[in-house]
């Protein structure tokens, strides 16, 4: 079976996971959780969103949650954006990449961004300019790449001509996003394998949500066709706000139990993870629903260990 040495986590639970928790969570158990998921080995975090506050209210203290963070080298602290207005707040903040989120529908665009994909698109313009020569890293997310919950499925053709203005633009790493849960093994390797023919220098990374229970074999059918950046949130929190009934990603702990029992290395420490997700349960009041998660008794221990 073809799967890669070593992949990269990248947590998004700080943004993904809380951008659709109603109750506000304090900054400082914001910033409680980042550091605790540092200190399991994972250095590539989506810690926040530089977006509108009225439009993701939970996420309205970014700055204060990014000047928190215990810095170390090689970890990188990233915040989603969806227009230059955030570029320049996360320049301001510190932060040391940000992902641009567009979306191949046009309607899902509308409803999350507020504006059409062309006009993303000239945000995005905008955002490169504003980037350049400041040191921070942009990268391009394609929401909804594996279905539409407003359109249905989206021709490829059209992810195709996304990434192809992403190219044109600068952007060297493209994250396919199943924002609803929508896509399925044999069609994650077949879009990932169809563009990588189409752009052989552009580095590919996932994000799933596992609203059907397909998020885990997906990842797999990606690290076949020879991905190595996965995108997952602790516990499995998770769920874009302008989908209906959405769900969470899939759990980091999970994604690491996947990997580390496939001989796959994460360098992430499970037993660290599992620490993380009780502390922040006390946070958050409720259990969290990644799957790992239900077989932990009270003292942290599953029925693996
Ligand atoms: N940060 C802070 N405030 C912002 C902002 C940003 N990046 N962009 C716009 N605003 C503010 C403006 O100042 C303006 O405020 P005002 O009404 O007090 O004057 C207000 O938002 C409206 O500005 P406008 O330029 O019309 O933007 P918009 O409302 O069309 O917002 C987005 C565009 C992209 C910022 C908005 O759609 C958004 O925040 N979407 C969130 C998407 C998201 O995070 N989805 C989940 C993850 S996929
Ligand atoms: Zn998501």
């Amino acid at each position: 079976m073809h799967l890669p040495q070593r992949v990269m986590i990248r947590e998004v639970g700080p943004r993904d996971g809380l951008q659709a928790e109603s109750t506000f969570i304090e900054t400082r158990d914001k910033i409680g959780l980042i550091n605790g998921l540092i200190a399991c080995g994972i250095d590539q975090i989506e810690a926040t969103s530089m977006v509108n506050p009225r439009a993701i209210p939970q996420l309205r203290d970014a700055e204060e949650v990014v000047r928190g963070i215990g810095r170390k080298p090689r970890l990188v602290i990233s915040a989603l954006v969806g227009n230059a207005r955030g570029v320049e707040r996360a320049i301001r903040a510190g932060v040391d990449e940000v992902q641009m989120v567009i979306s191949v529908s046009e309607t899902h665009n509308q409803r999350n961004m507020n504006m059409s994909i062309a006009e993303s698109l000239t945000q995005l313009e905008k955002v490169m300019l504003t980037s350049s020569g400041t040191g921070l890293k942009v990268r391009a997310a394609a929401a909804v790449t594996f279905g539409c919950p407003f359109e249905g499925k989206i021709p490829v053709e059209r992810l195709i001509n996304l990434v192809s203005e992403y190219r044109g633009l600068g952007i060297r790493q493209v994250t396919l996003a199943d924002t609803a849960g929508l896509g399925n093994p044999r069609q994650v390797y077949e879009v990932v394998n169809e563009l990588r023919d189409h752009f052989p220098c552009l580095d590919l990374a996932l994000h799933f949500h596992d609203t059907r229970g397909l998020g885990l074999a997906n990842v797999v059918a990606g690290m076949q066709a020879g991905i190595e950046i996965i995108e997952s949130s602790i516990g499995g929190l998770g769920g874009c706000p302008f989908i209906p009934r959405a769900t969470g990603n899939i759990a980091t702990e999970d994604l690491v139990f996947l990997c580390e029992s496939m001989g796959v290395e994460t360098g992430v420490s499970l037993a660290g993870l599992f620490e993380v997700v009780k502390q922040f349960e006390e946070v958050l009041g409720k259990r969290m629903p990644g799957r790992l998660r239900q077989t932990l008794d009270d003292n942290g221990c599953t029925a693996t260990q």
